[in-house]
């Protein structure tokens, strides 16, 4: 049973405005805010600069104790979104997750479902290789033949730069889609992230960019590399990734029951 929430019916359309589909919002469960005080500091700002709503995407570490359920989330969502609106704001929270993948990971996708953004079949991956390994394509055949729909969070900061280009069209060929992060365009994530991203803009290779919040002392710098975009790439591309694409490709897929 959830808890009361002023949006419990999540197949609602949502309000104009920006969607941002990966932050670490939802307080004490991985490194992102501490606590509501914390969280509502980013909501307040968010809404702000234009936001009505975040996909709540906490790790999934399947590989370390203490991975998060999904039934958790959605329950510390609907807390959220009820203490967001006692706090006074108005802005939504749908649950997910960021699922960390390995080489392995498929043995325990047999037994668990993945976390999944705003009771669609989104599945939002991370990972992390110094050399690109063949279990990486594998993994999202895997998860494509189930029907899910992978979306790779922020290719440009992975150090395999060598390869990344080849590896990052063989995953688009096969249908997984990139989504980027905003504050790579700052260059606070490094020279090669910095190049990167601009590229694959450049290149029209993302279907969303998101600001992947984590706490409030890092917001700012998220925000300006969303600035960075409006004034290199226009309004138009900053509009598309974060007001049509999140409506388009998540929301517009989620299924009744949650
Ligand atoms: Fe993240």
């Amino acid at each position: 049973m959830l808890p009361h929430s002023p949006h419990n019916d999540t197949t609602e359309d949502p309000p104009e405005g920006r969607i941002d589909i990966h932050c670490h919002l939802l307080p004490s469960i991985d490194d992102g805010c501490l606590d509501y005080n914390e969280s509502f500091e980013c909501v307040d700002r968010l809404v702000a600069a234009g936001f009505i709503g975040s996909i709540c995407t906490p790790h999934f570490y399947p590989e370390q104790r203490g991975c998060p359920t999904i039934d958790h989330v959605r329950n510390l969502t609907a807390q959220l979104e009820q203490a967001i609106h006692e706090h006074g704001a108005t802005y939504r929270v749908w649950p997910g997750g960021e699922l960390r993948i390995y080489d392995g990971i498929i043995d325990w996708l047999k037994d668990n479902q993945p976390p999944t953004l705003a009771n669609s079949k989104c599945v939002l991956v991370d990972f992390w290789v110094h050399k690109w390994a063949p279990w990486i394509n594998a993994v999202f055949e895997w998860l494509l033949a189930q029907g899910y729909q992978p979306i790779f969070a922020h290719p440009e900061r992975l150090a395999c730069t060598n390869v990344l280009d080849k590896q990052l069209t063989k995953l688009t060929q096969m249908g997984v889609w990139l989504q980027g992060n905003f504050r790579c365009m700052t260059g606070e994530d490094g020279y090669e992230p910095d190049i990167w991203v601009r590229r694959l803009i450049a290149e029209d290779r993302y279907r969303f960019m998101a600001l992947d919040a984590h706490r409030p002392n890092s917001l700012e710098s998220r925000l300006d590399g969303m600035q960075l975009v409006d004034m290199e790439f226009g309004q138009e591309k900053l509009d598309r990734f974060t007001i049509d694409a999140p409506r388009k490709y998540i929301l517009a897929n989620r299924s009744q029951a949650i």
